[in-house]
């Protein structure tokens, strides 16, 4: 199962599987995966592959709703004696408590035969078309304070991932191979 480098050193064959709607997701993914030493694949759906071939499974996911994508559940739920690395965009920006009970949600989805590695979040642009949706029901509601904060929060979430995003998540992943046991 583990591939041995030039040095005599053993290395993880890693699978990196995404999804993304609006290309949050994937700027952050593509980031990431420039710092996974190889052998390495980066995909958006399983279609070809068996997770079989490789021992850690890196998933990119968007948040929906309160949860990853539903295409990420079934691929999470189904993943299984695996080292797992999650890293998701959202619409919120990071409170702590908000993010924590996302990550606890994806989490749960994994089968306890896996070792999760580690959980990165960031905002994430949101699309246009919800935006337009919180303007027409505050059009229609001026007093609606939770409209009201999503459209202000809409505006800050407009520029991420930025930079700092794509650096922080390269971070990420730079300790995690630092640190991680083959
Ligand atoms: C239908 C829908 C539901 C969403 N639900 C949430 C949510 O529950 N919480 C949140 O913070 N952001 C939510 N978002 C915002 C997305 O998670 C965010 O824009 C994400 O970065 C999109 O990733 P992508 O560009 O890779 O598709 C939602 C967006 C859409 C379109």
């Amino acid at each position: 199962m583990f591939c041995i480098d030039n040095k005599g050193g053993f290395i993880l064959k890693t699978l990196v599987i995404y999804s993304s709607v609006t290309g949050n997701t994937e700027k952050i993914v593509k980031a990431a995966y420039d710092e996974i030493p190889f052998p390495k694949k980066i995909c958006k759906s399983l279609n070809k592959l068996s997770l079989k071939n490789y021992e850690l499974i890196i998933i990119g996911y968007w948040v929906d709703k309160g949860i990853c994508d539903s295409r990420n559940v079934e691929i999470i739920k189904n993943i299984h004696n695996k080292k797992v690395i999650f890293m998701g965009t959202l619409g919120a920006k990071d409170n702590g408590n908000y993010y924590e009970s996302i990550k606890k949600r994806v989490e749960s989805f994994l089968p306890e035969d896996n070792k999760l590695i580690d959980h990165f979040l960031c905002q994430g642009r949101i699309n246009e078309k919800l935006i337009e949706r919180y303007k027409t029901i505050f059009e229609s509601n001026p007093g609606d304070e939770n409209i009201k904060r999503q459209l202000e929060n809409a505006k800050i979430a407009s520029t991420h991932p930025d930079n700092t995003d794509l650096n922080n998540v390269k971070e990420f992943i730079k300790n995690i191979f630092k640190k991680i046991e083959f």
